[in-house]
C-alpha cells in the first residue's frame, strides 16, 4: 500500500484509498500498451486524432455559446476535463485551440485555464505529462505537429485516476467536459460471450443482454457524476463508440472487410497452429459496449439536469487505409500491414491476453503469432484491411 500511495503521489493522481478495489478490478478491463512514459498510444492511434477533429468544431462552437455567463461558483479560471484521456496526446491540439476559444470569446487574453485529465489508475500518466509538457512530441495521422497548450501560459494541468463512472471532481466544477472513444468500457466485465464465437456484444445477433445492462446502468452513473460535476450552463461532448443506424459500427462499415472478421481468423488459426485450445478459441469477451443513439437517449431522460443539444452519428475513414489507397505511403503491402495492425492493437490486445487459460507463461508469445496472423492476412489484399470509426456525438447542456 506504501509503495500504492508513492506512486500516486509521483503522478499527482487523486484517489481515496477506500477506492483501491473498486479500481483494481476496474483496471483489468483496458490495460494501456507499451512502456510507460514513451506516448506509444498517441503514436500508434493516428485515428482517434481525426475524431478529434471531426468534434472540434462542435467543441468551440459550444463555448461560444457559453459566454456571456458569470461562473456561479469557484475562482475564474475555466475548467475543462478531458475524460479517458489515454497519453493526452490525441486531445492536445483540441485542448489548445478550446484554450484560444475561451480567451477570445471571454475577450480576457490570460484567463486562466485548468485541464483535468482523467483516465484509469492504470493509465500511462508519465506520457500524459510528456505530451503536455513537450518532452515528446506529438504528430497526427498526417505527420503535422501537434502544439501543447502549456505552450500558451497561464495553464494549469492535474490528473485524476478514479474513473469516470463516478464522480472525479467536486460539484459544480468543471466548465466543459469532452471524452473521446472512451466510455464504450464497462466498469466491469460481464464476459457473457466467453464459450461463443463472437467476440463483442455488437456482433451477436441476439442482443448480449449482460454487456447491454451493464452499458445501461454505466451510462446512468457517467450521467449522474457529469450533471453533478458541470457548472450550471456547462457542456459535456460525449463522442461515443456506437452500432449506427445502418447497422455500421468499429471496423465494420460499407468498406473493405470486416475488422472482427480478421480477428476471428487470426484468432481460429491459432488452434489450426497448435497455440490455443477449443476453450481458448472461444474465451474471447470484449468488456465494452457500442451504445445506440436511443440507448444514450433513454438514459439521458432519467437526469433531467442535463439538456441534449445535439446529437449525431458519423464515420471517421481509417486513415491508415486512406492513405495506402492514395499511394502515397510509398510502402509494400507488409510494411503496410505493420503500420496499420498495431493500431487495432492498442485498445485490444489485453482482452486478447484473458482468452487465454490462467496460468500460460507463453502469453505474449502466442499473442504475438495472433497479431502475425492478422498482419499475413492484411498482406494478401491491404486495400480491403482499415478500421473505419463509428461514434455518436453527443452534446450535453448542464441546465
Ligand atoms: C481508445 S482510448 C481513447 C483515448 C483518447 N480519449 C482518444 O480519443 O484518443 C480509451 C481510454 O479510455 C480509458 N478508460 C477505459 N475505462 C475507463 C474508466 N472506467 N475510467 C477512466 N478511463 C477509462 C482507457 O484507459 C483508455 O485510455
Amino acid at each position: 500500500m506504501v509503495k500504492f500511495s508513492l506512486l500516486l503521489a509521483q503522478i499527482g493522481v487523486i484517489l481515496t484509498l477506500n477506492e483501491f478495489d473498486v479500481v483494481q478490478s476496474m483496471s483489468r478491463v483496458h490495460v494501456p500498451v507499451g512502456n510507460d512514459g514513451d506516448g506509444q498510444y498517441s503514436a500508434a492511434t493516428k485515428g482517434c486524432f481525426d475524431v478529434i477533429q471531426a468534434a472540434s468544431p462542435l467543441v468551440l462552437d459550444e463555448i461560444s455559446k457559453q459566454y456571456p455567463q458569470q461562473r456561479s461558483t469557484g475562482s475564474n479560471a475555466y475548467h475543462i476535463a478531458d475524460y479517458g484521456t489515454a497519453d493526452a496526446g490525441t486531445s492536445l491540439g483540441l485542448l489548445s485551440k478550446m484554450v484560444k476559444q475561451i480567451r477570445r470569446i471571454s475577450g480576457v487574453e490570460d484567463k486562466e485555464v485548468v485541464l483535468h485529465y482523467e483516465d484509469q489508475l492504470t493509465n500511462e500518466w508519465k506520457s500524459v505529462f510528456n505530451h503536455v509538457l513537450g518532452n515528446i512530441e506529438v504528430r497526427d495521422a498526417y505527420d503535422n505537429l501537434v502544439e501543447s497548450p502549456m505552450g500558451l501560459g497561464n495553464v494549469f494541468v492535474e490528473a485524476c485516476g478514479v474513473t469516470f463512472h463516478k464522480q472525479c471532481y467536486p460539484s459544480e466544477s468543471i466548465d466543459f467536459g469532452v471524452s473521446f472513444t472512451a466510455m464504450h468500457w464497462l466498469s466491469t466485465s460481464p464476459a457473457s460471450l466467453k464459450g461463443t464465437p463472437a467476440m463483442h456484444a455488437v456482433r451477436c445477433l441476439s442482443p448480449a443482454v449482460e454487456e447491454r445492462d451493464q452499458a445501461a446502468h454505466d451510462w446512468s452513473c457517467i450521467l449522474e457524476a457529469r450533471s453533478k460535476e458541470l457548472v450550471k450552463g456547462g457542456r459535456f461532448v460525449c463522442v461515443n463508440f456506437c452500432c449506427s443506424e445502418e447497422g455500421y459500427f468499429l471496423g465494420q462499415t460499407d468498406s473493405g472487410v470486416s475488422m472482427w472478421d480478421s480477428f476471428e481468423a487470426s484468432w481460429n488459426k491459432l488452434k489450426e497452429q497448435g497455440l490455443i485450445d477449443e476453450d481458448e478459441r472461444l474465451g474471447v469477451s470484449f468488456p465494452s459496449y457500442y451504445r445506440k443513439n436511443s440507448e444514450l437517449l433513454e438514459g439521458i431522460a432519467n437526469v433531467p439536469s442535463l439538456r441534449v443539444s445535439s446529437i449525431a452519428e458519423k464515420i471517421v475513414r481509417c486513415p491508415y487505409r486512406e492513405l495506402w489507397r492514395s499511394g502515397k505511403t510509398g510502402m509494400t503491402a507488409r510494411q503496410y500491414a505493420e503500420w496499420f495492425v498495431p493500431t487495432t492493437r492498442t485498445w485490444s490486445h489485453s482482452t486478447f491476453k484473458e482468452a487465454l487459460r490462467e496460468g500460460r507463461e507463453d502469453k505474449e508469445e502466442v499473442l504475438e503469432q495472433f497479431w502475425e496472423n492478422y498482419m499475413d492476412l492484411v498482406e494478401l489484399d491491404p486495400s480491403s484491411h482499415g478500421m473505419d470509426y463509428v461514434h455518436n456525438y453527443i452534446v450535453l447542456e448542464k441546465l
